[in-house]
């Protein structure tokens, strides 16, 4: 995770107006703070549902959970994607992956029974749903990934704060790790159209694979 210090400096460096920047680094460590409280927040959650879980039926339905905040570099590049200035308030108000969790399961069921538990809780307000894995990408991407806000509590205000959570099986993960791969290594290829046409070949066996290990988890249960 970035220290502060590193945010300052990838603030500077990566700004056509240094001078501006300069003056948005401390109020953008303190949003960068606000993120990675929610995101914290929502990982103690997702970790006590897997205790309560793991008691009451003798298994974990997450194996494991991974945070990330997005990187001063890689939300410049973005609001610039997105043709959007600079600020605070453009950040907070058109970026909804700053704060990212992981959940990596073992069975498809349990990403459902997960993420309802989550999205279910009081506190917890669901801002977008997307089920990849119900409407997989064409590329074979599968995933379900929710916005949730989610109450930070300072001393003197209760902020809500948007994280990004995906939940993946492990199959799942592993194709999108190769599949990641492939983004970066395009322009290099000769054929690059023949690995994704073999990845979807993948996807389709993970998936096959995925239920029928399901399958059996409910068969031995
Ligand atoms: P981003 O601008 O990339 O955040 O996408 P989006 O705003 O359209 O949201 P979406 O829910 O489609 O994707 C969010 C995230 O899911 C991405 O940042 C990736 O982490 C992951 N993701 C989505 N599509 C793919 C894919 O085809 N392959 C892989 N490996 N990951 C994907
Ligand atoms: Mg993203």
């Amino acid at each position: 995770m970035n220290t502060g210090t590193d945010i300052s400096l990838d603030m500077l460096m990566n700004s056509e107006n240094p001078e501006k920047a300069l003056k948005n680094v401390q109020p953008f460590m303190v949003l960068m703070m606000y993120y990675e409280c929610a995101m914290m927040e929502i990982e103690t959650k997702l970790k006590i549902l897997n205790k309560e879980f793991a008691l009451k039926h003798r298994r974990n339905p997450f194996e494991s959970i991974k945070c990330r905040l997005k990187s001063p570099v890689s939300i410049s590049e973005k609001m610039k994607k997105k043709g959007l200035e600079l600020t605070i308030e453009n950040i907070e108000d058109n970026l909804t992956d700053i704060a990212g969790v992981r959940v990596i399961c073992s069975f498809p069921e349990d990403i459902y029974v997960l993420s309802e538990l989550l999205s279910e809780q009081d506190d917890i307000d669901v801002v977008c749903v997307k089920d990849y894995i119900r409407n997989p990408k064409p590329n074979g991407y599968r995933s379900l990934h929710l916005i949730v806000e989610v109450p930070i509590f300072l001393s003197n205000e209760k902020r809500m704060m948007k994280v990004e959570v995906q939940f993946r099986t492990i199959a799942m993960d592993f194709w999108a790790s190769l599949d990641h791969k492939l983004k970066y290594k395009k322009d290099n290829l000769k054929h690059p159209e023949i690995i994704a046409q073999e990845l979807k070949k993948c996807a389709d066996m993970s998936t096959a694979m995925d239920y029928k290990m399901q399958e059996i988890r409910n068969m031995l249960e």
